[in-house]
């Protein structure tokens, strides 16, 4: 089935912002993409609005117990000005493995897909083309019966939102930085049987504590360590972790702690292909301590959608920094962030297939 939604144009169209200056969901285009769901009737009335304050019931279930998922991907521009996206069938896939999770009805691919496609059409001229710049998709869904009963919503409203965004950690020149990260170990974020591999705003909400420790501390984000025993290494607040140590690259298992990464899953790919020893394995943070002390800690990075690829090259845990080798970019980290971007943004040559042209 192919869709065509209907359009309502704002009459008010922004002033675009500075490309060099975007920050991350600072600036959203003009338009957003709505749809209802009912029971008995399914998803109904798609449209493309303008993007303004929606009105909410105070009543409304998610405004309470939380029942919500989204997602996030990029748009990118190439050099001879298509837009294309980076493995968006795993969005709609993960989606509805979050939407099975929350208890929130499937939503058809197809109808994902027409939403994002039709809405980057009407707001194309948002889509930035300065280095390290893209296109930022956010597609939510929420429960907003007026309920009080912890129970699976009836009535839910699908959107999806854009912005213009630079790079997420980048230094001033829009090249990558070395952060500093917060390895917590007081905290959990989530444990087998729970959330941690859904997309639910849940998961951020009960790390936001962590995420403040880290601030003061000087981190830019939180490295996660299992729930049970604090000694295994999981994934940082918005990216996932891996760690070279000797010739070895780890990254931890898929238990349904963390969250799939697209990017992850990608530089696992892109590493196997390059000939690089990748283990998905648990690891301790007393391995990665003593690997920074006798030196054979290379490199540790994150992945994930918003910053591609960012290197670390300090962990602070338990009151102590320990370094990542010369504290710098790795040259691991740097090649997969020029393949990685180089293949999303269009310049380099796709040969893994990943890249959908709107
Ligand atoms: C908790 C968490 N882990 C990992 C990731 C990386 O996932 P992806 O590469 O699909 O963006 C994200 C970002 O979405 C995240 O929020």
């Amino acid at each position: 089935m192919s869709y065509n939604f209907p359009v309502t144009r704002t009459t008010h169209p922004k002033e675009k912002p500075d490309q060099k200056a975007l920050g991350f969901g600072r600036y959203f285009t003009d338009h957003m993409f709505m749809m209802d769901y009912d029971e008995g009737q399914g998803w109904h009335d798609g449209r493309i609005i303008p993007h303004e304050p929606i009105t909410i019931e105070p009543a409304s279930c998610v405004l309470h117990y939380a029942q919500m998922m989204f997602e996030g991907m990029k748009a990118y521009k190439t050099p001879d000005g298509k837009v294309q996206l980076f493995r968006p069938d795993m969005n709609a896939a993960r989606l509805n493995r979050t939407n099975d999770r929350m208890c929130i009805p499937h939503l058809d691919q197809e109808i994902f897909f027409a939403a994002i496609r039709q809405l980057i059409e009407v707001d194309s001229d948002w889509i930035p083309s300065e280095p390290g710049t893209a296109l930022y998709i956010r597609p939510f869904i929420f429960g907003d019966e007026v309920s009080f009963s912890v129970l699976p919503a009836k009535h839910y409203r699908f959107i999806v939102i854009l912005c213009p965004v630079g790079s997420y950690y980048a230094a001033n020149d829009g090249g990558l930085s070395a952060t500093r990260i917060y390895v917590e170990d007081e905290y959990i974020r989530a444990a087998v049987g729970g959330t941690g591999f859904a997309k639910c705003g849940g998961n951020y909400a009960g790390g936001m504590a962590a995420s403040a420790k880290a601030m003061t501390k000087d981190c830019k984000d939180v490295l996660w360590l299992d729930a049970v025993e604090h000694k295994y290494v999981e994934e940082i607040g918005t990216s996932n972790a891996f760690f070279m140590i000797g010739d070895e690259v780890i990254t931890a298992p898929l238990m349904g702690t963390i969250l799939p990464g697209i990017t992850r899953d990608s530089v696992i790919q892109l590493l196997k292909k390059w000939g690089v020893k990748i283990s998905e394995r648990r690891l301790t943070i007393d391995e990665v301590v003593e690997a920074s002390k006798n030196g054979t800690l290379k490199e540790v990075f994150a992945s994930g959608t918003a910053a591609v690829i960012s290197p670390i090259g300090c962990l602070y845990y338990m009151g102590e920094d320990h370094q990542v080798a010369d504290g710098k970019v790795g040259p691991v980290a740097q090649k997969l962030y020029d393949t990685l971007y180089g293949i999303q943004t269009g310049s380099i040559k796709d040969d893994m297939g990943w890249t959908v042209q709107l």
